[in-house]
């Protein structure tokens, strides 16, 4: 999938680009009979609510499950990332959100590159988040909201914020936001299962709780220019990771057919990549 200048003024002016129905409801399947297994696991990769047992986000997935292997090499995604950065990509973060019905909890105002370039030591905005919807996003089940044009202002000031949810995160103050919000609005991209969202490391988003009764599985992932590579390994290496081979990236129906994956932490988490301080984004 190739994407046109239109598409690409588009990305530099708002600072994401929805893809709705990207993929098929029969290669969506294949993810999510996958979920509850995954989240059934207990291992660190698994951070809880802080109200009790639902998972909030599980990580690093694409190195234990096949599908997510497969999912995180698929040309769909990544050649449009690689288009705008112009070179090879790697997997710096790899999530699984399950915003569960009624017991998903928010995510704070933030931006992510703060947190990989504090943290991580990253050195340019040059890792792209990707969203892929496992279930249907709507205007009940907490959509991811972006202000427009946010990224546009660089890396912004933040607070860490280890109270409000189970995971803290680097958050922008309410005057910010109000800022933001009276220049650019707030969009919440919702669609199908199978649909996917690009969006720049420095664009400001936040979701709401999910009081409804649909969970709002998605993937995230923030795939990173090679040449970007993190610098600094203080955070876990599940949360940040250190391996910056390459993704190669396997034919157009790989969710649909068993191409063989490297699955290098399906018996365990290795323990150094357990060291570090839980942080985000
Ligand atoms: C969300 O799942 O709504 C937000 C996740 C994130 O910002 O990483
Ligand atoms: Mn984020």
């Amino acid at each position: 999938m190739k994407l046109d200048q239109d598409r690409l003024a588009q990305f530099d002016r708002e600072g994401y680009l929805f893809f709705p129905s990207l993929f098929s409801a029969d290669e969506i399947r294949v993810l999510t009979d996958e979920v509850p297994a995954l989240y059934a696991q207990h291992r660190p990769e698994n951070v809880r609510e802080k109200t009790g047992d639902a998972v909030r986000t599980n990580f690093a997935a694409h190195l234990y499950s096949a599908p997510f292997a497969r999912l995180a090499r698929h040309p769909r995604m990544v050649e449009p990332v690689r288009q705008i950065f112009g070179e090879d990509l790697y997997v710096h973060q790899f999530k699984i959100n399950g915003k569960r019905a009624f017991d998903g909890d928010l995510w704070q105002w933030h931006q992510d590159y703060g947190t990989w370039r504090n943290d991580d030591l990253m050195p340019e905005a040059r890792a792209m988040n990707v969203a892929i919807f496992l279930d249907e996003v709507n205007e009940f089940n907490g959509p991811l909201m972006f202000i427009p044009g946010s990224h546009r202002l660089g890396v912004l000031e933040a607070e860490h914020d280890t109270s409000t949810t189970s995971y803290p995160l680097w958050t922008i103050g309410h005057d910010t936001v109000r800022r933001l919000v009276a220049r650019g609005g707030i969009v919440a991209p919702k669609g199908p299962a199978g649909s996917m969202i690009l969006f720049h490391g420095c664009l400001v988003h936040a979701s709401t709780s999910n009081l409804s009764p649909w969970n709002r599985v998605s993937v995230y992932l923030s795939l990173c220019a090679v040449s970007n590579h993190i610098r600094r390994f203080k955070r876990p290496g599940y949360i940040a990771h250190r391996d910056f081979t390459p993704l190669q990236c396997l034919p157009d129906d790989c969710l649909l057919r068993d191409y063989e994956v490297p699955l290098p932490w399906k018996g365990g988490t290795p323990a150094d990549e357990l060291q570090g301080t839980l942080r985000a984004a």
